[in-house]
């Protein structure tokens, strides 16, 4: 009986609550109500995208129609404003008014490639995420895929509904400065990963974005780099990350970047948006330039650029004096207008419009964490010298890098602004103006000396800057162990000198290693690092642009709490002279002369030639091929227990299924990521191997399992330049396995009859 009332309770509970539910009046981002009944013919959910798209088109008109391809000019993001009379702009880095009539919303779009960009001028907290080099050295899907979704939902709370991250360029050129944002040097792991990321951003009914499309590798003279590179190498290196990342997505933009491509700016590249984007890979959504990336009005239109962003020099009158002129069609102009909007329907932000509320920082803490946790690669410890066990250590000396105050980060248009400002004033650099650009390096208050102490709480704990060797040297001398903090500052804009650590850092970490060979070297750069005094240390732990949680996640390392199981996305190479380029190509001081009758360079513009010879040995590929032994090879990465791989197996198929055995040999349980990579048959004229694919596995201590990987068949082709396709090559393949590209114990060879 008392059971059946308290059902009854329940019911009705459940009853009212449907009812308050369905009442409860729902906003348009203009602050109306929203109408449940489909007022308008496109509000009907049960459309397709398509179909809603062009009964909008039907209603509009021909400024209505240009309005939606371009942006109201640089001054939204220079002012950060709201300042512009009639615009409503979030101060995002991009914005594009909405049709209010036809119930289109604006599009508010900010840069969020580790977490939502330029906070301060608007005083609203971001989570700053671990950099996208680090989420890539997870390897792990469910990571990138918390990535975009953590930025999806900080996007929308902030009211935006566009994103202007996932890049996803391949690291070419190790000393790009924006390798930091990326996701490595593979295209099969960094186009997976960026999906990923995407679908769990999109998922947030945000639109997403892949850039910089493409072969946009080396930051110095960005805006006049033309990169000379043959169809088969780009299809298979940089074009296979984005091909991989949009169709596993369904991601709604693409952004074209800055550089030309064979002669021809990449937002005005034919080939590029309509042949191989558009029509090979059936990409649905819109192209929009990157900032300032457009070159013209109708070639551009005509070679597939949808949007061009921030301003309006080629899209606003000029290209509806085209249409009117007949230069462009009706026919032309619709289609861009149709893809902008399917893309508005088909992610959600028409239909679930953004409303801001207060950023969840408990849940991006735990994100944040998590990703760097995941990420953080161990790349040295001799004799076991991590993890240090706290309760019997007594002291020990952190030095350098301002770990006293915090983590650095990466710079540009990626640049999360630091919660509380940048506690680290950069002389020279910086004027403490965060939102200056460039603004310096910048720091987030995650100091690893405090995560340290509250880890170790009864050993001594003391702080040296680093800047006097001799008095860092001393510390340590007196010290149990010696924990050197090493930073190297990456920002888009300017590539690297070289990959050496700036400032005398490697003199510093000598000076300490020389005084207690207890040293442990924590790194937090962008990319690959050369390490002269590697023999000397005990111990390395790369650990990135480490992000809000950085402390935490590195002290929780260094004591144990977490085993460490990322690997290297990218190849650490002995020195520049090991690398494909031991010169980075810089632009002239003096412009050249442009090539008449070709498109795209205009006379008078810088353009500059760089030749990206090593074709399809990027990274790994080229250290494999050149035969060239690298400081740390792609895919390495150590954990404080070992793992053994045996029972290597292959169905063969136009897909393959490969399956691995993975046994955890050590005391402690751990994850490891288990790397499967191909060589091809000798007539396919590839590198020695490629990566095609990996799991990661956790293992507690003796504990083995099986692991399968599904490889497709696009990971295993080549692109058959006269068939303009990719190709299986018939012939024997091998089959490896193991921990690292240059580990593989395990072997076995298929045939394919090809396709
Ligand atoms: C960058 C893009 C960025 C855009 C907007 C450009 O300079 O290359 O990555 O999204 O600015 O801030």
């Amino acid at each position: 009986m008392i059971r059946r009332r308290s059902l009854l309770k329940a019911a009705n509970f459940l009853l009212a609550f449907f009812i308050l539910a369905a009442s409860a009046p729902m906003y348009t981002q203009f602050g109306q109500p929203v109408n449940t009944a489909p007022k308008r013919p496109w509000e009907n959910k049960y459309l397709s995208p398509d179909e809603r798209a062009d009964l909008v088109i039907q209603q509009m008109t021909l400024d209505e129609k240009v309005q939606l391809l371009h942006g109201l000019g640089w001054r939204i993001l220079l002012d950060g404003t709201t300042s512009m009379p009639g615009v409503r702009s979030l101060g995002g880095a991009g914005f594009i008014p909405g049709i209010e009539r036809l119930g289109i919303p604006d599009l508010q779009m900010s840069d969020a490639a580790v977490g939502v960009a330029r906070g301060a001028p608007r005083s609203r907290y971001s989570t700053a995420l671990p950099s996208g080099v680090a989420e890539a050295s997870s390897w792990d899907p469910e990571i990138a895929y918390e990535y975009g979704d953590l930025i999806g939902t900080e996007l929308r709370d902030q009211g935006f509904n566009m994103s202007l991250g996932g890049g996803v360029n391949l690291t070419r050129e190790p000393r790009n400065g924006r390798t930091f944002e990326y996701k490595g040097e593979d295209p099969i792991l960094a186009g997976t990963l960026v999906g990923e990321e995407i679908k769990g951003l999109q998922n947030q009914h945000v639109i997403g974005n892949i850039k910089h499309y493409a072969v946009n590798d080396q930051e110095d003279g960005r805006h006049f780099a033309n990169s000379i590179i043959g169809k088969r190498s780009m299809q298979e290196s940089d074009l296979l990350a984005f091909q991989i990342g949009i169709r596993n997505s369904d991601v709604g933009a693409v952004m074209c970047s800055y550089n030309l491509i064979n002669g021809t700016y990449a937002c005005e590249n034919h080939y590029l948006l309509h042949d191989v984007l558009k029509e090979v890979w059936g990409f649905k959504g819109f192209v929009v330039s990157d900032w300032g990336g457009t070159h013209s009005t109708v070639n551009a239109a005509k070679a597939g650029l949808d949007i061009e962003m921030p301003g309006n020099d080629y899209f606003g009158e000029p290209l509806k004096k085209a249409v009117q002129g007949g230069e462009i069609s009706q026919h032309q102009l619709n289609s861009m207008v149709h893809r902008v909007l399917r893309t508005e329907f088909a992610t959600g932000v028409i239909d679930y419009p953004a409303h801001p509320k207060v950023v969840d920082v408990m849940h991006g803490f735990k994100v944040a964490q998590r990703v760097e946790e995941a990420g953080a690669v161990l790349l040295k410890n001799a004799a076991n010298q991590l993890p240090l066990d706290a309760s019997s250590i007594k002291s020990i000396a952190v030095i350098g890098a301002r770990a006293d105050v915090g983590v650095i980060s990466g710079g540009g248009s990626a640049q999360v602004d630091p919660a509380g400002g940048n506690p680290v004033i950069t002389p020279g650099v910086n004027s403490g103006d965060i939102t200056a650009f460039p603004p310096g390096w910048v720091y987030h208050r995650s100091p690893p000396v405090d995560a340290i102490i509250q880890r170790a709480p009864q050993a001594k704990v003391e702080y040296n800057p680093g800047n006097d060797p001799a008095s860092a040297a001393a510390l340590a001398k007196s010290s149990e162990v010696a924990i050197v903090f090493a930073v190297q500052h990456e920002s888009e804009g300017a590539d690297l000198p070289n990959l050496s650590l700036p400032n005398n850092q490697d003199a510093l970490i000598q000076a300490v290693v020389a005084a207690n060979p207890h040293t442990i070297v924590v790194l937090e750069t962008g990319g690959a690092v050369t390490m002269p005094w590697l023999d000397q240390v005990s111990a390395v732990l790369e650990s990135w642009y480490p992000g809000i949680r950085g402390g935490q996640a590195i002290a929780a390392i260094l004591f144990g709490d977490v085993n460490p199981s990322g690997k290297l996305p990218i190849t650490f190479p002995k020195s520049e002279a090991d690398m494909p380029h031991p010169d980075a190509t810089k632009p002239p001081a003096e412009p050249p002369t442009p090539t008449p009758g070709l498109p795209g360079p205009k006379v008078g513009e810088k353009v500059f030639d760089v030749h990206y010879g090593e074709g399809l040995k990027v990274g790994y590929k080229w250290y494999d091929a050149e035969n060239r032994t690298p400081l740390f090879p792609f895919g390495f990465g150590l954990s404080y227990t070992t793992f053994s791989y045996s029972e290597l197996n292959v169905t063969p198929g136009d897909a393959l299924d490969v399956t691995v055995r993975v046994t955890n040999t050590g005391r402690r349980a751990g994850e490891e990521i288990a790397e499967i990579y191909a060589g091809l048959p000798e007539s396919a004229q590839e590198p020695p191997r490629r990566l095609i694919g990996w799991k990661k596995v956790a293992l507690e201590p003796g504990e083995s399992k099986a692991v399968t990987v599904h490889v497709e068949p696009l990971f295993l082709s080549i692109y058959d330049v006269d068939r303009n396709a990719f190709q299986l090559v018939p012939g024997e393949y091998s089959i490896w396995a193991g921990n690292s590209s240059r580990d593989l114990p395990l072997e076995v060879a298929v045939t394919h009859q090809g396709r």
